[in-house]
């Protein structure tokens, strides 16, 4: 048996489901039971009826399934798999905010540690960040670890005040794309629809003829017959699947290393050995679990 089959077995013996991101190896993807954006995995992190997840992606999306399914056994392949926007943000960034800003909701990314959802009031994904922040009665609002995603919530949002917590918290791999990659993307493919992530640069995100997150690409990239897509390349797998007749273009240098670190042989010792569990403290998971489920509720 090969590893995609002994996974397939394995997984089923110990009643597990295998989530993946968008941003996976192919072959991750290929053999997970179900692939997502950030708030489709936590949907279905809270959503599944096996007694075990097993989330390829980053510690944070591992960490918001077991706050979302505290009963459940959450593993993840690669444990070392972490965020650097995450951890732009402390626990005590966000406390300083709070008593700088009176009275002001601190709305956090799901790109965040566990610790730092806890002190927040409700948590975001990029698929739902102005949904949410129009969801709160409040003009002022505080926002972050990502200023990139911050800035296109105040452009949806005029009326609102969204200030960016810290000013300058951003995704390394986003951050790479430039004004220049999408004009010579144009000269390049100039009947192609140019789409970025919210996390690039605001400048880029104008310069782009749409911005979405991963999920709003899987679905709406069949509108058109040639897309630039600007986020971690591994979006044009789920891509290339699901729109087998359109042409995607993808940057190559735009890779996340975190998100590349699970291979085939990891995801197999992961379901035979059961490692390597996620833990959130209780004091900590409590806290967390209602950000997340205020934003799932805001959401619906
Ligand atoms: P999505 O929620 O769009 O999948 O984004 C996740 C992410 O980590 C972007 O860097």
């Amino acid at each position: 048996m090969n590893y995609e089959q002994q996974i397939k077995k394995l997984a089923a013996e110990k009643n597990a489901v295998i989530l993946a991101h968008n941003y996976q190896p192919p072959e991750i993807q290929d053999v997970a039971d179900i692939c997502g954006d950030s708030l489709e995995l936590a949907r279905l992190a809270k959503e599944a009826k096996e007694s075990t997840l097993v989330l390829c992606g980053v510690y944070f999306m591992a960490e918001t399934a077991k706050i979302l399914s505290p009963e459940k056994t959450v593993l993840i392949p690669r444990p070392e798999a972490g965020c650097p926007l995450a951890d732009q943000l402390t626990p005590e960034i966000v406390r300083q905010a709070k008593a700088a800003n009176p009275g002001s909701p601190f709305v956090v990314y799901v790109n965040s540690n566990a610790a730092t959802k806890a002190e927040c009031d409700i948590t975001c994904t990029s698929a739902n960040a102005a949904a949410v922040a129009a969801s709160l009665p409040e003009k002022k609002i505080l926002f972050g670890p990502d200023a990139n995603l911050a800035g296109w919530v105040q452009r949806q949002l005029p009326d609102k005040e969204i200030i960016p917590v810290p000013a300058d918290g951003g995704c390394p791999t986003h951050h790479n794309f430039t004004v220049r990659d999408v004009e010579s993307a144009r000269r390049a493919y100039p009947d192609a629809t140019i789409i970025c992530h919210p996390e690039c640069s605001a400048a880029v995100q104008q310069a782009c003829d749409l911005v979405g997150s991963t999920g709003y690409m899987v679905r709406n990239c069949g509108s058109a017959d040639e897309w630039v897509i600007l986020t971690e390349k591994g979006i044009v797998h789920p891509l290339e699947k699901r729109y087998p007749d359109t042409v995607f273009h993808v940057m190559d240098t735009a890779v996340c290393p975190n998100m590349k670190l699970i291979e085939l042989s990891d995801l197999y010792v992961t379901l035979r050995d059961g490692v390597y569990p996620v833990q959130v403290a209780d004091h900590i998971a409590g806290k967390a679990r209602m950000a997340i489920e205020k934003m799932i509720e805001a959401s619906k």
